[in-house]
């Protein structure tokens, strides 16, 4: 027998529920669960995909909440001075009505979308706050009644948490967003007026200086009822920066001035194509999000920015920084077919009605936060002479120790210690023929990391060591803390990339990454038939870190590969399944688990 112990060995793992499992057939439709909650669920609408077949249907069917993507901007409804235009809009709130729906009027102000009138205009406070006056009145006038949110103003607060320079704030002043709200109350009383904006979801520096802003206003009795929550996430954020604990605190905060809060915007995009593993992290963030919204009594709706995949804004938005042809971030796809993040929606619905769930994520506990156990099989080696047992997937690498090891950049010493290669990742050119194989060891005093690198073109010596990255270069990463879920860097955790520009072999090392300059790394870089070979080492005991080899102890573990075939990088391969949008450098819990594995045992 090859093993004398039985482990009772437990990792945290996520569970891979929907892609396969068949979903159970259930046609109880997202509104009907929505209502049942007395909770909205909503998408943006634009009118020209209306016709789209399934478009309308999935809609009205799913939908109980609907908000015009485009038509209420100001560069839509008045495009030119005093002549409005409501024909488009007048179509979406017409199309809301049959249907039931209740909308959210997105929005009255907002730096894009301004007509060249105003933006380019010349025009005195009192001028300005005219013509502030003649647009709200007039459009949330016509439609008083008819839609029972506004979206009064819009991302009013920039990158840097101050007060956005736009023409409003220019021409009137930082007083413009109450004088809006006035003006908004006083066109339609009934109208529930909002605050909406981005990146600050969370509790961030951003959301501060909302909150600052809006607790001001709710103070000085502005009519401000809600705060909107934009929503575009990147898949992963629920383990980050949006976890249940820092959205929740803050829809806590923001519902304590006693303001209504929505998601409003919602989508998850991700670099690449979307692999199932994509969508299966994608559908566990979805349930996140929806599932801390709507146990808050304060967080009134999730509304999705777009029905199918086909028509986000992510696929040709003029910020290139988000423009991804393929990505897939919304509940349905092009087929207008339901996504695992539909179900994964379903079921936080279903959760709180006391239904059976139809995935099996819903769990009843907050499964989102605290990891899903999982008892790892017993490790099993697939070849008699392996030192360590196969790997588990993107998961768990098992690094034989102790194993003595020359760093000669010859790889002999390296024999019978298992190899895994990496060959898929966010950012691939059409013919990838790069791939990166990596193992790891260990002996008394160092930890090792072998990458042999299958490459037909060596390209490096573009960059300096500050931009390593944007050229041929292997990256490992390594969390010594034990505090495997932690997402930020700080001492014992470290980025190590090593640049392909040392087989020119320079005086000293070149390398980069987050904190690698306290790793101690050495490395040797040779070039091999099919590309080149990185071997490198890091001292186990140093000021930064202390690792213990142990019999499966564990650390967190990740390995990269950048490629360039010119004068960018154009490749990106990444070993862990939970980074699917290139965010290791940036989050530690993102790292799968390297577990130290006895070969004397
Ligand atoms: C976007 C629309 O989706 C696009 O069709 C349009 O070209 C630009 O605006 N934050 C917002 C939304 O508040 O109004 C934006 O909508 C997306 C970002």
């Amino acid at each position: 027998m090859l093993f004398r112990h039985r482990f009772s060995y437990v990792l945290f793992l996520f569970i891979f529920g929907w892609a396969s499992l068949p979903a159970q057939e259930d046609t109880t439709s997202l509104r009907e669960l929505a209502d049942a909650n007395n909770f909205f669920i909503g998408a943006a609408v634009y009118t020209y995909h209306l016709d789209t077949p399934g478009h309308e249907a999935t809609l009205s069917r799913e939908f109980n909440m609907l908000t015009p993507e485009n038509e209420a901007k100001m560069c839509e409804v008045q495009p030119r001075r005093n002549q409005f235009d409501f024909n488009r809009l007048d179509e979406l709130v017409n199309f809301a009505e049959a249907n039931d729906m209740v909308i959210r009027g997105h929005t009255l102000l907002w730096h894009q979308c301004m007509p060249e009138w105003f933006a380019n205009g010349d025009f005195s406070r009192e001028e300005a706050i005219g013509i502030m006056r003649d647009h709200i009145m007039t459009v949330v006038g016509r439609y008083k009644g008819r839609i029972r949110y506004w979206d009064v103003v819009n991302e009013a607060i920039d990158d840097n948490s101050q007060m956005r320079q736009t023409p409003w704030q220019q021409f009137i002043g930082d007083d413009y967003v109450e004088i809006a709200f006035a003006f908004a109350h006083e066109a339609d009383p009934d109208a529930i007026l909002f605050y909406n904006d981005y990146g600050a979801e969370g509790l961030n520096a951003k959301s501060d200086a909302i909150y600052a802003m809006v607790s001001d206003l709710v103070e000085r009795d502005v009519p401000i009822h809600g705060v909107g929550l934009q929503g575009h996430f990147t898949v992963g954020d629920t383990r980050n920066w949006v976890s249940p604990t820092n959205l929740g605190a803050n829809i806590d905060r923001l519902g304590e001035l006693g303001l209504e809060v929505q998601l409003t915007e919602v989508d998850f995009r991700h670099d690449g194509d979307a692999s199932d593993d994509i969508l299966e992290l994608q559908a566990r963030d979805y349930y996140s999000i929806t599932h801390t919204c709507l146990i808050n009594p304060h967080c009134t709706a999730v509304v999705t920015w777009g029905v199918s995949d086909q028509f986000t804004w992510l696929r040709n938005s003029n910020l290139g920084f988000f423009n991804n042809p393929n990505v897939e971030p919304l509940l349905f796809d092009e087929e207008y077919d339901a996504k695992p993040a539909y179900h994964a929606v379903a079921d936080a619905f279903r959760e709180e009605l006391g239904l059976d769930p139809v995935t099996e994520f819903a769990t009843g506990n907050d499964a989102t936060e605290t990891e899903i156990a999982v008892n790892i099989p017993e490790p099993t080696k697939s070849d008699a002479l392996q030192l360590a047992p196969d790997s588990v997937g993107g998961a768990v690498y098992y690094a034989a120790f102790p194993i003595a090891i020359v760093l000669d950049g010859n790889t002999d010493d390296w024999v019978n210690i298992p190899r895994v290669t990496v060959t898929d990742g966010p950012t691939l050119p059409m013919d990838n023929d790069t791939a990166l194989t990596f193992a790891v060891a260990a002996d008394n005093d160092n930890l090792y990391f072998l990458a042999e690198v299958q490459d037909s073109q060596i390209v490096y010596g573009n960059y300096t060591t500050s931009e390593w990255y944007r050229e041929d270069s292997v990256e490992f990463y390594l969390n010594t803390t034990g505090d495997l879920e932690a997402t930020a860097y700080q001492a014992g955790i470290a980025q190590i990339g090593i640049m392909a520009a040392n087989l020119a072999q320079p005086e000293s090392l070149l390398y980069g990454g987050n904190n690698s300059d306290q790793s101690q790394v050495s490395a040797i870089v040779v070039e091999s038939s099919g590309g080149y070979v990185v071997e490198a080492l890091v001292p186990l005991e140093t000021g930064f870190w202390s690792i213990k080899p142990a019999h499966m102890e564990t650390i967190g573990f990740q390995t990269h590969l950048n490629g360039s075939s010119g004068t960018d990088r154009d490749t990106k391969l990444i070993w862990s399944i939970f980074d699917v949008a290139d965010q290791s450098y940036n989050n530690p819990s993102l790292f799968g688990r390297l577990v130290f594995w006895d070969v004397n045992e």
